[in-house]
């Protein structure tokens, strides 16, 4: 069914509920694709959905209107899983203008060749007939193509990726649902898709206040809608964008027999003996882009890796790969890890987290084949000077 936001105002997208993994992200909880329909003079769709489900959306639009009635497409981001069903809509509905940014056009034009294509940007306006929808070009958050629509009159602003989360729910708005597993499921979406944006973001957000834009419900293209309570997340995305954190430790790592993660639960004993908060994450059962949900929360993350062929062990590569893409600051960072006769390990992690951009406490602490009375001091010691930092 569709849902209605305003009079003449509609959800018309899909819900992926088997999706798990969304390239390479872990979607434990599916995913939607939001499109809205807005019935007007000139009726319009506002994003499209990924290829497979086409069918969903126009079976939800066919029970507001006939998709032939259909007179303009807003595309604000062309990432597949907003665009991947342009070609066949464009071949069911030729007549459909779709209105994109101009960094929008040579990703369409490759994607899907020509396109009844129309050029917007910042500033500009489309007339729907009662209603004007504006435009906002919000360049790398996240594509170089994404923006933002708004309808002035309706106080609603069309998000894009922006302040989304990958949830499946058979409820549309923020006032109908536990908000606890929504506001963690767009924390990990931020900490995984937009962290390393975050200045572009601080950005974003200025941009939207300098237009004083009257926000009083933000539809965003994957997840609820914020109708009660859009302040929260723009709220939620100044603190991430901020590299605002509690006072939570991550400790993660993997071990090989059992030492290193030794030395992993001594660091999340003593947090806790101290009462902080702490997530200990062995990397073969902890899915990267969950471990990301939780670093982006902490304000210090400490690393665990034992020394394997003269270099770290491979899943702790894998974590440390994505966290140089994604970036992060003001947190503090600690290196660790058992080896047997060579030990780069410790080192090479102590470099990665400061290639990352965290404030890491050198030495870290390595011990050989197994921890004893003298590391487990030097471990303590690693994790006072951790509690003092981020105390400080
Ligand atoms: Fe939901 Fe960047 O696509």
């Amino acid at each position: 069914m569709p849902v209605q936001l305003r009079d003449g105002i509609y959800w018309v997208g899909a819900i992926d509920w088997n999706l798990r993994d969304f390239h390479g992200y872990i979607t434990g909880r599916g995913a939607t694709y939001n499109s809205y329909l807005i019935i007007d003079e000139k009726v319009t769709l506002i994003d499209a959905v990924k290829a497979p489900f086409l069918g969903e959306m126009l079976d939800r639009i066919r029970l507001i209107i006939d998709p032939e009635k259909i007179d303009y497409l807003i595309c604000n981001h062309i990432e597949k899983d907003h665009s991947g069903s342009l070609p066949e809509f464009h071949r069911l509905f030729p007549n459909v203008k779709i209105f994109a940014t101009q960094m929008a056009k040579p990703g369409l034009q490759k994607y899907f060749g020509d396109l009844p294509l129309e050029i917007v940007k910042t500033g500009d306006s489309l007339n729907l007939g009662r209603r004007s929808l504006q435009f906002i070009e919000t360049p790398m958050v996240h594509w170089p193509d994404s923006m933002f629509s708004y309808l002035p009159g309706d106080k609603i602003l069309f998000s894009m990726d922006g302040f989304g989360q990958h949830i499946a729910t058979s409820e549309r708005f923020d006032d109908e649902v536990d908000m606890h597993d929504v506001m963690y499921e767009a924390r990990k979406y931020y900490a995984n898709l937009l962290m390393h944006l975050s200045p572009l973001i601080q950005n974003t957000l200025k941009k939207v206040a300098e237009l004083k834009l009257e926000i009083d419900m933000i539809a965003p293209s994957h997840g609820i809608i914020w109708r009660k309570d859009p302040g929260r997340i723009i709220k939620a995305y100044d603190q991430w964008s901020r590299y605002e954190a509690g006072n939570k430790i991550s400790v993660v790592y993997d071990t090989m027999w059992q030492s290193t993660e030794k030395m992993a639960k001594t660091l999340a004993e003593f947090f806790m003996s101290k009462g902080i908060e702490v997530k200990l994450m062995k990397l073969r059962q902890w899915h990267r882009s969950d471990i990301m949900a939780e670093i982006i929360d902490s304000k210090a993350v400490c690393i665990g890796s034992p020394t394997l062929h003269r270099n770290m062990f491979p899943t702790v590569a894998d974590l440390l790969c994505y966290m140089k893409g994604l970036k992060s600051q003001k947190k503090v960072g600690a290196a660790f890890g058992s080896y047997g006769w060579s030990g780069e390990a410790m080192q090479l992690v102590s470099d990665d987290l400061k290639a990352i951009g965290l404030d890491v406490i050198e030495p870290g602490v390595r011990a050989q084949y197994l921890p004893g009375a003298e590391d487990t001091a030097q471990i303590i010691a690693l994790a006072e000077n951790i509690i003092e930092k981020i105390k400080a």
